[in-house]
């Protein structure tokens, strides 16, 4: 069964015009984009979508890189979805992330790790309703 998930390519894969070489790794992985938008967020937008991790050391660096300029955000379809980006990412530290990943090739360090993706159902549909309208995903 078709299942979404979330996923951002993060400021610096966009700064340093790796967005199309993401989107096509992607698409070429087998999923669907549902919906895509590119915008700027603000630091505030940032705390409330990385609230789970605000207990964290890195919580305000990481805020405040996500606010540091724009971002694509997209909601992604496929069956299993979900583990399928994440695998397609690779691990959060690019340093351990696997030949061939999107974090290997485009991923500078663990902050600036050049995409985002839902780690499970609950938090996929808690990051799609935090960022995209119900009339964006037709
Ligand atoms: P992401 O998948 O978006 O989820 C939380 C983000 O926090 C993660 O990717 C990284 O960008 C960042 N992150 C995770 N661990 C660390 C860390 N140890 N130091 C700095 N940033 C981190």
């Amino acid at each position: 069964m078709s299942q979404r998930t979330f996923s951002i390519i993060k400021p610096d894969a966009v700064r340093k015009g790796y967005t199309a070489a993401i989107l096509a790794a992607i698409e070429k992985a087998g999923f669907q984009i549902a919906s895509i938008k590119k915008q700027s967020i603000s630091k505030a937008q940032a705390e409330g979508f990385y609230a789970v991790h605000s207990a964290r050391p890195f919580f305000d660096s990481l805020t405040t890189f996500m606010s540091s300029g724009p971002i694509v955000l997209m909601v992604l379809e496929k069956e299993n979805a979900i583990a399928d980006l994440r695998k397609l990412m690779g691990a959060t530290n690019p340093a351990n992330a696997e030949e061939g990943t999107i974090r290997k090739q485009f991923a500078g360090s663990i902050e600036e790790n050049a995409i985002h993706g839902s780690d499970a159902p609950e938090t996929a549909a808690f990051e799609i309703g935090y960022w995209f309208a119900g009339y964006e995903l037709v």
